[in-house]
Protein backbone atom coordinates (compact mmCIF):
# COMPACT_ATOMS: atom_id res chain seq x y z
CA UNK A 1 0.00 0.00 0.00
CA UNK A 2 1.79 3.22 -0.90
CA UNK A 3 1.56 5.98 2.12
CA UNK A 4 -0.35 8.30 0.20
CA UNK A 5 -2.97 5.64 -0.10
CA UNK A 6 -2.72 5.41 3.77
CA UNK A 7 -3.12 8.87 4.43
CA UNK A 8 -6.09 8.77 2.24
CA UNK A 9 -8.11 6.07 4.30
CA UNK A 10 -6.58 7.92 7.53
CA UNK A 11 -8.46 11.05 6.28
CA UNK A 12 -11.42 9.34 4.97
CA UNK A 13 -11.44 6.98 8.75
CA UNK A 14 -10.98 10.27 10.54
CA UNK A 15 -13.75 12.83 8.64
CA UNK A 16 -16.34 9.50 9.73
CA UNK A 17 -15.28 9.44 12.99
CA UNK A 18 -15.67 13.18 13.46
CA UNK A 19 -19.18 12.83 11.89
CA UNK A 20 -20.00 10.06 14.04
CA UNK A 21 -19.50 12.62 17.35
CA UNK A 22 -21.38 15.51 15.14
CA UNK A 23 -25.06 16.39 15.58
CA UNK A 24 -26.78 16.52 12.69
CA UNK A 25 -26.31 20.37 12.44
CA UNK A 26 -22.38 19.84 12.41
CA UNK A 27 -23.18 17.02 9.87
CA UNK A 28 -25.07 19.74 7.32
CA UNK A 29 -22.48 22.24 7.80
CA UNK A 30 -20.02 20.33 6.39
CA UNK A 31 -22.18 19.64 3.85
CA UNK A 32 -22.77 23.27 3.14
CA UNK A 33 -25.61 23.56 4.07
CA UNK A 34 -25.95 24.95 7.48
CA UNK A 35 -29.21 25.49 9.82
CA UNK A 36 -30.55 28.46 10.28
CA UNK A 37 -33.11 26.95 12.43
CA UNK A 38 -32.61 23.79 14.59
CA UNK A 39 -35.74 23.29 17.72
CA UNK A 40 -35.49 20.16 19.97
CA UNK A 41 -36.84 20.08 23.38
CA UNK A 42 -35.06 16.68 23.95
CA UNK A 43 -31.05 17.35 23.00
CA UNK A 44 -28.37 19.48 21.52
CA UNK A 45 -28.35 19.32 17.34
CA UNK A 46 -24.92 21.02 17.42
CA UNK A 47 -21.98 18.81 19.29
CA UNK A 48 -20.72 21.91 21.19
CA UNK A 49 -24.32 23.51 21.98
CA UNK A 50 -24.63 23.88 25.75
CA UNK A 51 -27.50 26.66 25.98
CA UNK A 52 -31.11 26.39 26.44
CA UNK A 53 -32.96 24.18 24.83
CA UNK A 54 -36.36 25.05 25.99
CA UNK A 55 -38.38 27.68 28.59
CA UNK A 56 -41.09 26.23 30.88
CA UNK A 57 -44.00 28.35 32.42
CA UNK A 58 -45.31 26.83 34.90
CA UNK A 59 -49.19 27.60 35.46
CA UNK A 60 -49.80 27.81 39.02
CA UNK A 61 -47.90 31.34 39.25
CA UNK A 62 -46.51 32.10 36.02
CA UNK A 63 -43.05 31.49 37.24
CA UNK A 64 -40.49 30.41 34.57
CA UNK A 65 -37.35 28.33 33.66
CA UNK A 66 -34.74 27.45 31.14
CA UNK A 67 -34.01 24.09 30.57
CA UNK A 68 -30.43 23.25 29.18
CA UNK A 69 -28.96 19.94 28.52
CA UNK A 70 -27.27 17.91 31.04
CA UNK A 71 -23.90 17.86 28.95
CA UNK A 72 -22.77 20.27 25.92
CA UNK A 73 -24.05 18.72 23.51
CA UNK A 74 -26.25 16.44 25.01
CA UNK A 75 -29.91 15.39 25.96
CA UNK A 76 -32.27 17.97 28.19
CA UNK A 77 -32.04 17.73 31.57
CA UNK A 78 -35.50 16.18 32.75
CA UNK A 79 -34.60 16.16 36.24
CA UNK A 80 -34.57 20.03 36.37
CA UNK A 81 -37.56 19.61 34.18
CA UNK A 82 -39.46 17.68 36.90
CA UNK A 83 -38.46 19.34 40.05
CA UNK A 84 -39.88 22.86 38.54
CA UNK A 85 -43.04 21.32 37.31
CA UNK A 86 -43.78 19.34 40.65
CA UNK A 87 -46.94 19.73 41.53
CA UNK A 88 -47.98 22.30 38.76
CA UNK A 89 -48.61 21.71 35.02
CA UNK A 90 -46.19 23.09 32.87
CA UNK A 91 -45.97 24.09 29.04
CA UNK A 92 -43.13 24.92 26.57
CA UNK A 93 -43.20 28.29 26.50
CA UNK A 94 -40.41 28.63 24.20
CA UNK A 95 -38.30 26.14 21.74
CA UNK A 96 -35.31 28.00 21.42
CA UNK A 97 -33.42 27.87 18.24
CA UNK A 98 -30.12 26.58 18.62
CA UNK A 99 -28.52 27.54 15.11
CA UNK A 100 -27.45 31.08 16.92
CA UNK A 101 -30.12 33.10 14.79
CA UNK A 102 -32.41 33.59 17.72
CA UNK A 103 -35.35 31.80 15.32
CA UNK A 104 -37.12 30.71 18.58
CA UNK A 105 -40.71 29.39 18.36
CA UNK A 106 -43.37 30.93 20.73
CA UNK A 107 -47.26 30.56 20.86
CA UNK A 108 -48.71 31.31 17.60
CA UNK A 109 -50.79 34.34 16.57
CA UNK A 110 -54.41 34.03 14.80
CA UNK A 111 -54.35 33.86 11.17
CA UNK A 112 -56.40 33.96 8.30
CA UNK A 113 -58.09 30.50 8.73
CA UNK A 114 -59.04 30.33 12.72
CA UNK A 115 -57.73 32.12 15.66
CA UNK A 116 -56.78 30.07 18.65
CA UNK A 117 -58.90 29.78 22.21
CA UNK A 118 -56.46 32.26 24.10
CA UNK A 119 -56.17 36.15 24.68
CA UNK A 120 -56.06 37.81 21.57
CA UNK A 121 -56.75 35.12 19.43
CA UNK A 122 -53.29 32.88 20.32
CA UNK A 123 -53.01 29.36 20.01
CA UNK A 124 -51.90 26.98 22.47
CA UNK A 125 -49.04 25.77 23.76
CA UNK A 126 -47.76 21.85 24.74
CA UNK A 127 -47.84 19.69 27.68
CA UNK A 128 -43.98 18.27 28.53
CA UNK A 129 -46.56 14.94 29.63
CA UNK A 130 -47.92 14.52 26.30
CA UNK A 131 -44.45 13.27 25.14
CA UNK A 132 -42.55 11.62 27.04
CA UNK A 133 -39.01 9.62 25.94
CA UNK A 134 -36.11 7.99 26.52
CA UNK A 135 -32.75 8.89 24.58
CA UNK A 136 -30.61 6.30 25.15
CA UNK A 137 -32.13 5.71 28.71
CA UNK A 138 -32.02 9.95 29.92
CA UNK A 139 -35.50 10.63 30.47
CA UNK A 140 -36.85 13.65 28.16
CA UNK A 141 -39.99 15.03 26.62
CA UNK A 142 -41.45 16.24 23.05
CA UNK A 143 -44.37 18.42 22.15
CA UNK A 144 -47.42 16.66 22.36
CA UNK A 145 -49.66 19.28 19.80
CA UNK A 146 -53.63 18.28 20.74
CA UNK A 147 -55.63 20.31 17.70
CA UNK A 148 -55.40 24.65 18.92
CA UNK A 149 -51.65 24.07 19.61
CA UNK A 150 -49.19 25.62 17.31
CA UNK A 151 -46.04 27.60 17.50
CA UNK A 152 -44.39 30.25 14.83
CA UNK A 153 -41.91 32.88 14.39
CA UNK A 154 -42.84 35.32 12.02
CA UNK A 155 -39.37 37.08 11.68
CA UNK A 156 -37.41 34.49 11.30
CA UNK A 157 -33.71 35.32 9.80
CA UNK A 158 -31.65 33.45 7.38
CA UNK A 159 -34.11 31.07 6.26
CA UNK A 160 -35.20 30.89 2.89
CA UNK A 161 -36.50 33.31 1.06
CA UNK A 162 -38.40 33.25 -2.42
CA UNK A 163 -36.92 30.52 -4.63
CA UNK A 164 -34.14 29.37 -2.54
CA UNK A 165 -33.24 25.95 -1.62
CA UNK A 166 -33.33 24.53 1.87
CA UNK A 167 -33.38 21.40 3.55
CA UNK A 168 -35.91 20.06 6.56
CA UNK A 169 -36.12 16.95 8.41
CA UNK A 170 -38.03 16.42 11.65
CA UNK A 171 -38.29 13.33 14.49
CA UNK A 172 -42.21 13.00 15.32
CA UNK A 173 -44.36 10.13 16.51
CA UNK A 174 -46.30 7.87 13.69
CA UNK A 175 -48.60 7.32 15.82
CA UNK A 176 -50.22 10.31 16.56
CA UNK A 177 -51.76 12.05 13.80
CA UNK A 178 -54.96 12.99 13.06
CA UNK A 179 -56.76 13.57 9.36
CA UNK A 180 -56.98 17.70 10.07
CA UNK A 181 -55.17 20.39 9.05
CA UNK A 182 -51.91 20.46 9.05
CA UNK A 183 -49.70 19.33 11.64
CA UNK A 184 -46.67 20.92 10.04
CA UNK A 185 -42.97 22.06 10.67
CA UNK A 186 -40.94 24.42 7.99
CA UNK A 187 -41.36 27.66 5.94
CA UNK A 188 -44.62 29.27 6.48
CA UNK A 189 -45.65 33.13 5.52
CA UNK A 190 -44.98 36.11 7.35
CA UNK A 191 -48.40 37.36 8.08
CA UNK A 192 -49.77 33.89 9.25
CA UNK A 193 -52.47 34.24 6.00
CA UNK A 194 -52.90 32.34 2.84
CA UNK A 195 -51.01 34.84 0.33
CA UNK A 196 -50.72 31.75 -2.52
CA UNK A 197 -49.27 28.70 -3.83
CA UNK A 198 -45.69 28.40 -3.60
CA UNK A 199 -46.04 30.66 -0.36
CA UNK A 200 -45.10 27.76 2.55
CA UNK A 201 -42.43 24.66 2.24
CA UNK A 202 -42.77 22.61 5.28
CA UNK A 203 -42.91 19.31 5.96
CA UNK A 204 -46.52 17.77 6.78
CA UNK A 205 -47.53 14.73 8.65
CA UNK A 206 -51.19 12.84 9.13
CA UNK A 207 -53.84 11.05 7.22
CA UNK A 208 -55.47 13.97 5.56
CA UNK A 209 -56.59 12.90 1.88
CA UNK A 210 -58.10 16.33 0.82
CA UNK A 211 -55.28 17.15 -1.29
CA UNK A 212 -52.32 14.73 -1.71
CA UNK A 213 -51.90 11.33 -0.60
CA UNK A 214 -49.45 8.07 -0.71
CA UNK A 215 -50.47 4.57 -0.63
CA UNK A 216 -52.93 2.81 1.85
CA UNK A 217 -54.68 4.63 3.96
CA UNK A 218 -52.08 7.11 5.76
CA UNK A 219 -50.61 8.81 8.01
CA UNK A 220 -47.68 10.01 5.36
CA UNK A 221 -44.97 12.56 5.01
CA UNK A 222 -46.29 15.10 2.58
CA UNK A 223 -44.84 18.51 1.92
CA UNK A 224 -47.51 21.66 2.70
CA UNK A 225 -46.31 24.20 -0.15
CA UNK A 226 -49.62 25.77 0.37
CA UNK A 227 -53.10 25.32 -0.95
CA UNK A 228 -52.06 21.91 -1.13
CA UNK A 229 -50.54 18.42 0.63
CA UNK A 230 -48.12 17.66 -1.81
CA UNK A 231 -46.44 14.08 -2.22
CA UNK A 232 -45.24 14.32 -5.34
CA UNK A 233 -45.30 15.85 -9.01
CA UNK A 234 -48.87 16.46 -9.11
CA UNK A 235 -50.98 17.02 -6.07
CA UNK A 236 -53.35 13.69 -6.20
CA UNK A 237 -51.97 10.31 -5.48
CA UNK A 238 -47.79 9.27 -4.99
CA UNK A 239 -47.78 5.37 -4.53
CA UNK A 240 -44.34 5.51 -3.45
CA UNK A 241 -45.13 7.83 -0.82
CA UNK A 242 -45.66 4.60 1.79
CA UNK A 243 -48.36 4.61 5.14
CA UNK A 244 -45.79 5.10 7.85
CA UNK A 245 -46.09 2.98 11.16
CA UNK A 246 -43.17 3.68 13.07
CA UNK A 247 -43.83 4.85 16.45
CA UNK A 248 -40.28 7.43 15.39
CA UNK A 249 -40.32 8.41 12.15
CA UNK A 250 -37.48 10.74 10.18
CA UNK A 251 -39.21 12.97 7.71
CA UNK A 252 -37.24 14.76 5.13
CA UNK A 253 -38.83 17.52 2.77
CA UNK A 254 -35.88 19.73 0.93
CA UNK A 255 -36.55 21.97 -2.28
CA UNK A 256 -34.38 24.15 -4.87
CA UNK A 257 -35.16 25.78 -7.95
CA UNK A 258 -37.60 23.34 -9.84
CA UNK A 259 -36.45 20.33 -8.09
CA UNK A 260 -37.72 18.82 -4.42
CA UNK A 261 -37.68 15.52 -2.50
CA UNK A 262 -39.33 13.88 0.38
CA UNK A 263 -37.60 11.07 2.28
CA UNK A 264 -38.18 9.33 5.15
CA UNK A 265 -37.68 6.81 7.35
CA UNK A 266 -37.67 4.81 10.92
CA UNK A 267 -35.90 7.14 13.39
CA UNK A 268 -34.85 4.36 15.41
CA UNK A 269 -33.54 1.79 12.86
CA UNK A 270 -31.94 1.67 9.32
CA UNK A 271 -31.75 4.00 6.48
CA UNK A 272 -34.11 6.70 5.23
CA UNK A 273 -35.60 6.03 1.70
CA UNK A 274 -36.56 8.51 -1.28
CA UNK A 275 -40.60 8.89 -1.59
CA UNK A 276 -40.05 11.90 -4.18
CA UNK A 277 -37.68 13.16 -6.28
CA UNK A 278 -38.48 15.16 -9.35
CA UNK A 279 -39.64 18.27 -10.17
CA UNK A 280 -41.95 21.08 -8.66
CA UNK A 281 -45.57 20.48 -8.81
CA UNK A 282 -46.94 21.74 -12.76
CA UNK A 283 -50.03 23.55 -11.12
CA UNK A 284 -49.36 27.84 -11.28
CA UNK A 285 -46.81 29.30 -8.25
CA UNK A 286 -45.51 26.31 -7.88
CA UNK A 287 -41.87 26.54 -9.82
CA UNK A 288 -40.78 28.66 -8.95
CA UNK A 289 -41.90 29.06 -5.17
CA UNK A 290 -42.45 31.88 -3.30
CA UNK A 291 -41.46 31.17 0.38
CA UNK A 292 -41.85 33.67 2.80
CA UNK A 293 -39.54 32.23 5.52
CA UNK A 294 -41.56 32.15 8.78
CA UNK A 295 -41.65 29.14 10.58
CA UNK A 296 -44.31 26.99 11.85
CA UNK A 297 -44.64 24.22 14.25
CA UNK A 298 -47.94 21.90 14.83
CA UNK A 299 -50.02 24.42 12.22
CA UNK A 300 -50.83 25.56 8.97
CA UNK A 301 -48.86 28.72 7.58
CA UNK A 302 -52.74 30.55 7.50
CA UNK A 303 -52.63 28.90 11.40
CA UNK A 304 -55.10 26.13 10.55
CA UNK A 305 -54.98 24.42 13.74
CA UNK A 306 -56.91 21.45 13.44
CA UNK A 307 -54.28 18.60 13.36
CA UNK A 308 -52.31 16.88 16.02
CA UNK A 309 -49.05 15.02 16.22
CA UNK A 310 -45.62 15.47 18.38
CA UNK A 311 -42.78 16.56 17.50
CA UNK A 312 -39.09 16.19 19.29
CA UNK A 313 -36.73 17.45 17.03
CA UNK A 314 -36.33 19.22 13.46
CA UNK A 315 -34.14 21.82 11.72
CA UNK A 316 -33.86 24.04 8.44
CA UNK A 317 -30.94 24.77 6.47
CA UNK A 318 -29.95 27.18 4.21
CA UNK A 319 -28.95 25.48 0.57
CA UNK A 320 -30.28 22.00 -0.55
CA UNK A 321 -28.46 19.32 1.40
CA UNK A 322 -27.13 16.39 -0.11
CA UNK A 323 -28.83 12.58 0.16
CA UNK A 324 -25.78 11.42 1.86
CA UNK A 325 -25.96 14.11 4.42
CA UNK A 326 -29.32 13.38 5.19
CA UNK A 327 -28.34 9.55 5.67
CA UNK A 328 -25.61 10.84 8.38
CA UNK A 329 -28.38 12.93 10.11
CA UNK A 330 -30.70 9.54 10.04
CA UNK A 331 -27.45 7.55 11.22
CA UNK A 332 -27.24 10.35 14.30
CA UNK A 333 -30.80 10.56 15.02
CA UNK A 334 -30.72 6.19 15.21
CA UNK A 335 -27.61 6.69 17.81
CA UNK A 336 -29.79 9.24 19.85
CA UNK A 337 -31.73 5.88 21.40
CA UNK A 338 -35.16 7.14 21.06
CA UNK A 339 -38.00 5.09 23.33
CA UNK A 340 -40.79 5.47 24.25
CA UNK A 341 -41.41 6.89 28.47
CA UNK A 342 -44.01 6.52 31.06
CA UNK A 343 -47.38 8.03 30.26
CA UNK A 344 -48.78 7.08 33.46
CA UNK A 345 -46.74 7.43 36.90
CA UNK A 346 -47.79 7.21 40.62
CA UNK A 347 -50.44 4.41 41.90
CA UNK A 348 -52.20 2.93 38.38
CA UNK A 349 -55.43 1.98 38.82
CA UNK A 350 -55.58 -2.41 37.63
CA UNK A 351 -57.21 -2.66 34.54
CA UNK A 352 -60.40 -4.59 35.14
CA UNK A 353 -61.03 -3.32 38.72
CA UNK A 354 -63.68 -1.97 40.08
CA UNK A 355 -62.66 1.89 41.24
CA UNK A 356 -64.71 4.93 43.06
CA UNK A 357 -62.86 8.04 42.70
CA UNK A 358 -63.67 11.01 45.39
CA UNK A 359 -62.79 14.49 45.25
CA UNK A 360 -60.22 15.55 47.63
CA UNK A 361 -61.08 19.48 48.06
CA UNK A 362 -61.17 20.79 51.31
CA UNK A 363 -65.26 21.17 52.02
CA UNK A 364 -65.93 18.35 49.05
CA UNK A 365 -64.15 15.02 50.20
CA UNK A 366 -67.57 13.75 50.26
CA UNK A 367 -68.09 13.92 46.60
CA UNK A 368 -67.46 10.88 43.95
CA UNK A 369 -67.08 11.30 40.37
CA UNK A 370 -70.33 10.03 39.09
CA UNK A 371 -72.65 10.26 36.01
CA UNK A 372 -76.22 11.64 35.73
CA UNK A 373 -77.22 10.70 32.07
CA UNK A 374 -74.78 11.66 29.84
CA UNK A 375 -73.38 14.45 32.30
CA UNK A 376 -70.49 13.62 34.61
CA UNK A 377 -70.66 14.90 37.49
CA UNK A 378 -69.48 14.39 41.78
CA UNK A 379 -72.52 13.42 44.09
CA UNK A 380 -72.17 12.85 47.67
CA UNK A 381 -72.17 9.13 47.61
CA UNK A 382 -72.40 6.73 50.84
CA UNK A 383 -71.77 3.01 51.49
CA UNK A 384 -75.14 3.21 52.69
CA UNK A 385 -76.74 5.29 49.39
CA UNK A 386 -78.88 3.00 47.18
CA UNK A 387 -77.28 0.73 44.79
CA UNK A 388 -78.20 2.33 41.65
CA UNK A 389 -76.71 5.85 43.10
CA UNK A 390 -73.58 3.83 43.65
CA UNK A 391 -73.21 2.19 40.11
CA UNK A 392 -73.85 5.42 38.77
CA UNK A 393 -70.01 6.22 40.66
CA UNK A 394 -68.52 3.07 40.56
CA UNK A 395 -66.20 2.99 36.92
CA UNK A 396 -64.41 0.25 35.67
CA UNK A 397 -60.63 0.41 34.90
CA UNK A 398 -60.05 -0.40 30.90
CA UNK A 399 -56.59 -0.21 29.18
CA UNK A 400 -56.83 3.13 27.01
CA UNK A 401 -59.02 2.72 24.04
CA UNK A 402 -56.39 4.84 22.24
CA UNK A 403 -52.92 3.94 24.45
CA UNK A 404 -52.29 0.91 26.46
CA UNK A 405 -50.05 2.91 28.90
CA UNK A 406 -53.29 4.72 29.94
CA UNK A 407 -56.78 3.72 30.72
CA UNK A 408 -60.58 4.05 30.01
CA UNK A 409 -63.15 4.32 32.87
CA UNK A 410 -66.52 2.13 31.45
CA UNK A 411 -69.60 3.16 33.34
CA UNK A 412 -70.71 0.20 36.09
CA UNK A 413 -74.30 0.62 35.05
CA UNK A 414 -74.01 1.17 31.67
CA UNK A 415 -71.65 -0.91 30.01
CA UNK A 416 -69.77 -0.19 26.61
CA UNK A 417 -69.99 3.50 27.98
CA UNK A 418 -66.98 5.55 28.76
CA UNK A 419 -66.08 8.84 30.15
CA UNK A 420 -64.85 11.20 27.61
CA UNK A 421 -63.82 14.94 26.92
CA UNK A 422 -66.35 16.72 24.34
CA UNK A 423 -65.99 20.58 24.43
CA UNK A 424 -63.73 20.26 27.56
CA UNK A 425 -66.68 18.90 29.46
CA UNK A 426 -66.68 15.29 30.80
CA UNK A 427 -69.59 13.18 29.17
CA UNK A 428 -70.85 9.52 29.48
CA UNK A 429 -70.87 8.06 25.68
CA UNK A 430 -71.24 5.08 24.09
CA UNK A 431 -68.26 3.89 22.50
CA UNK A 432 -69.15 4.51 18.76
CA UNK A 433 -65.32 2.90 17.89
CA UNK A 434 -63.98 5.56 16.12
CA UNK A 435 -60.62 6.60 16.33
CA UNK A 436 -61.53 10.33 17.78
CA UNK A 437 -63.76 8.69 20.67
CA UNK A 438 -61.08 6.37 21.55
CA UNK A 439 -58.34 9.18 22.28
CA UNK A 440 -61.41 11.48 23.85
CA UNK A 441 -61.73 8.41 26.31
CA UNK A 442 -58.32 7.39 27.24
CA UNK A 443 -56.82 9.36 30.44
CA UNK A 444 -53.32 8.70 32.07
CA UNK A 445 -52.26 9.17 35.46
CA UNK A 446 -49.70 11.13 37.74
CA UNK A 447 -49.39 11.48 41.69
CA UNK A 448 -52.03 14.31 42.61
CA UNK A 449 -50.99 17.75 41.69
CA UNK A 450 -51.65 18.88 45.75
CA UNK A 451 -49.79 15.48 46.86
CA UNK A 452 -53.02 13.29 47.40
CA UNK A 453 -53.95 10.21 45.21
CA UNK A 454 -53.94 11.12 41.70
CA UNK A 455 -54.81 13.04 39.11
CA UNK A 456 -55.86 12.15 35.74
CA UNK A 457 -55.15 13.38 32.63
CA UNK A 458 -56.32 13.51 28.89
CA UNK A 459 -54.15 11.44 26.76
CA UNK A 460 -55.35 13.81 23.55
CA UNK A 461 -55.21 17.30 25.46
CA UNK A 462 -52.26 16.88 28.16
CA UNK A 463 -52.95 19.79 29.67
CA UNK A 464 -56.16 18.75 30.50
CA UNK A 465 -57.03 16.96 33.60
CA UNK A 466 -60.35 15.45 35.41
CA UNK A 467 -61.59 18.53 37.59
CA UNK A 468 -64.81 19.16 39.62
CA UNK A 469 -66.26 22.36 38.76
CA UNK A 470 -69.27 23.42 40.85
CA UNK A 471 -69.84 19.96 40.90
CA UNK A 472 -69.76 19.24 37.47
CA UNK A 473 -66.70 17.04 35.96
CA UNK A 474 -64.41 19.09 33.03
CA UNK A 475 -61.09 18.38 31.39
CA UNK A 476 -59.77 21.61 32.81
CA UNK A 477 -56.44 23.13 31.95
CA UNK A 478 -54.73 25.33 35.17
CA UNK A 479 -55.24 28.80 34.18
CA UNK A 480 -56.85 28.39 30.54
CA UNK A 481 -59.32 30.55 28.87
CA UNK A 482 -62.80 28.72 30.18
CA UNK A 483 -64.35 29.65 33.84
CA UNK A 484 -63.71 25.67 34.63
CA UNK A 485 -59.74 26.73 34.05
CA UNK A 486 -60.14 29.09 37.02
CA UNK A 487 -56.07 28.47 38.61
CA UNK A 488 -58.26 29.21 41.70
CA UNK A 489 -57.98 25.39 44.01
CA UNK A 490 -56.90 23.69 40.77
CA UNK A 491 -54.13 21.55 42.41
CA UNK A 492 -57.16 20.37 44.69
CA UNK A 493 -59.83 20.32 42.03
CA UNK A 494 -58.01 17.77 39.67
CA UNK A 495 -56.47 15.68 42.70
CA UNK A 496 -58.59 12.13 43.15
CA UNK A 497 -58.72 9.18 45.87
CA UNK A 498 -59.02 6.27 43.59
CA UNK A 499 -59.94 3.33 45.82
CA UNK A 500 -62.78 0.42 45.50
CA UNK A 501 -64.98 1.57 48.27
CA UNK A 502 -67.40 4.70 49.00
C1 LIG B 1 -38.57 0.61 13.65
O1 LIG B 1 -37.38 0.19 14.27
C2 LIG B 1 -37.56 -0.43 15.54
C3 LIG B 1 -36.18 -0.70 16.14
O2 LIG B 1 -35.44 -1.56 15.31
C4 LIG B 1 -38.37 -1.69 15.36
O3 LIG B 1 -38.63 -2.29 16.62
C5 LIG B 1 -39.71 -1.34 14.69
O4 LIG B 1 -40.43 -2.52 14.42
C6 LIG B 1 -39.45 -0.58 13.38
N1 LIG B 1 -40.76 -0.17 12.84
C7 LIG B 1 -41.28 -0.74 11.79
C8 LIG B 1 -42.62 -0.28 11.36
O5 LIG B 1 -40.69 -1.60 11.17
C1 LIG C 1 -80.27 13.80 37.47
O1 LIG C 1 -80.75 14.84 36.64
C2 LIG C 1 -82.16 15.02 36.73
C3 LIG C 1 -82.57 16.02 35.65
O2 LIG C 1 -81.73 17.16 35.69
C4 LIG C 1 -82.50 15.48 38.14
O3 LIG C 1 -83.89 15.66 38.26
C5 LIG C 1 -82.02 14.43 39.12
O4 LIG C 1 -82.21 14.88 40.45
C6 LIG C 1 -80.55 14.12 38.93
N1 LIG C 1 -80.14 13.00 39.76
C7 LIG C 1 -79.06 13.01 40.51
C8 LIG C 1 -78.73 11.76 41.28
O5 LIG C 1 -78.29 13.98 40.56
Amino acid sequence: MSSSRSLRSAAKALVAATLAAAGPCDIYAADGAPCVAAHSTTRALYNSFNSALYQLTRNSDGATTDIFPLTTGGVANAAAHDSFCNGATCLFSIIYDQSGRGNHLTRAPPGGAASGPNPGGYDDIAAPLGAPVTLNGNKAYGVFVSPGTGYRNNEASGTATGDEPQGMYAVIDGTHYNDGCCFDYGNAETSSHDTGNGHMEAISFGNIDVWGSGSGDGPWIMADLENGLFTGENVKYNGNDPTITDRFVTAVVKGEPSHWAIRGGNATSGDLSTFYDGVRPDANGYNPMSKEGAIILGIGGDNSIGAQGTFYEGVMTSGYPSDSADDLVQANVVAAGYAIGALSTGDKPSVGSSVTVRATTPGYTNRFLAHNGSVVNTQILTSSSSSADRAAGTWIVRSGLANDQCFSFESSDTPGSFIRHSGFKLLLNANDGSKLFHEDATFCTQPGLNGQGSSVRSWSYPARYFRHYYNVGYAASQGGPNDFDNAASYANDVSWIVSNSF
